[in-house]
């Protein structure tokens, strides 16, 4: 395992934030966490910073929070300032800060557009811009997409699309900023296994969903060392999750099961 990094977690407080915090904190990382929820980021807090003081995770492992909205520049800026300010230098952003849209064309206000577009999308830049100052040689910014914005479904268009208009300005960004050393990537991921997705929906195949400890692997990975030779690609983290069609008449000869979902069966991952 390599050394413990630094790094900013904007949206800790949602439902990849405690498996996400977790997966970084066995490698000793120290991790400022952003949100509105305070409750939420005391929780997160005293869970991994317990278990540090128990030896649990390497010396040094440590959780500072701060509650602020960081889809907003001012409060991204002191997110930043106040990463540096307790920790010293920078390393990353983790940016998991996102919201899920659905609803046909004729039925969505434009609003709705605008508000899961800033969500998914300009929060990602404003955070983005609040970091690079603070980042040198080695640094490393992660974002999270989904297969929906490569095969987008009905009723999903908001979404996908601001999920699509994420990843091409990561691919842009990345080639700005690995001139300086900086790595700019993104995780692809479906529905998210957590024990409050399995209680509200019980009925969803579990080989449609992906279980958050191992987004939380990819994370690890690519604010690590050993994602050194990526910049601008689109990791997917998607389980057995698999898109088919009707056309298909069933799982080709040798191939067991029904996995699969999107134009063909099931519930679509996010
Ligand atoms: N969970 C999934 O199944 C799934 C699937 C594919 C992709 N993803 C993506 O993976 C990332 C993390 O997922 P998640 O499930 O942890 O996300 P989440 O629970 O929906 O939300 C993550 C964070 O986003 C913040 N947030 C949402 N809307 C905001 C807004 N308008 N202004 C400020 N903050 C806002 C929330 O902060 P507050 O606590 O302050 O509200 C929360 O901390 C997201 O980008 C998500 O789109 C998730």
């Amino acid at each position: 395992m390599s050394a413990g990094r630094t790094l900013l977690v904007t949206g800790a407080t949602g439902r990849l934030g405690g498996a996400t915090v977790r997966a970084l904190a066995v490698r000793g990382d120290r991790l400022l966490l952003t949100g509105r929820n305070t409750a939420r980021l005391d929780q997160l807090a005293a869970e991994v910073n317990s278990q540090a003081n128990e030896g649990s995770y390497p010396p040094g492992t440590q959780v500072r929070t701060l509650t602020v909205d960081a889809t907003e520049p001012e409060g991204a800026q002191h997110a930043a300032a106040e990463a540096v300010r307790g920790f010293g230098p920078l390393d990353g952003l983790v940016h998991l800060v996102g919201s899920f849209s659905v609803g046909p064309v004729m039925l969505t206000d434009v609003s709705a557009y605008e508000d899961v577009l800033r969500a998914n999308f300009l929060s990602a830049v404003v955070a983005t811009q609040a970091v690079l100052p603070h980042l040198g040689e080695g640094g490393r910014l992660v974002y999270f997409g989904t297969p929906l914005s490569d095969q987008p479904l009905a009723a999903m268009s908001s979404y996908a699309a601001s999920k699509a208009a994420l990843v091409a300005w990561m691919r842009s960004a990345a080639h700005e900023v690995k001139k300086r050393g900086i790595h700019a990537n993104a995780i692809s991921l479906t529905l998210v296994e957590t024990p409050e997705m399995r209680a509200e929906m019980p009925q969803v195949d579990p080989d449609l969903t992906v279980d958050a400890e191992l987004v939380g692997h990819a994370v690890r990975f690519l604010t690590g060392p050993d994602s050194e030779g990526m910049y601008g690609s689109v990791v997917p983290v998607v389980g057995k999750f698999g898109f088919t069609s009707a056309l298909a008449g069933g799982p080709p000869p040798g191939v067991r099961g029904t996995a699969g979902a999107g134009a063909g069966a099931g519930r679509p991952g996010r």
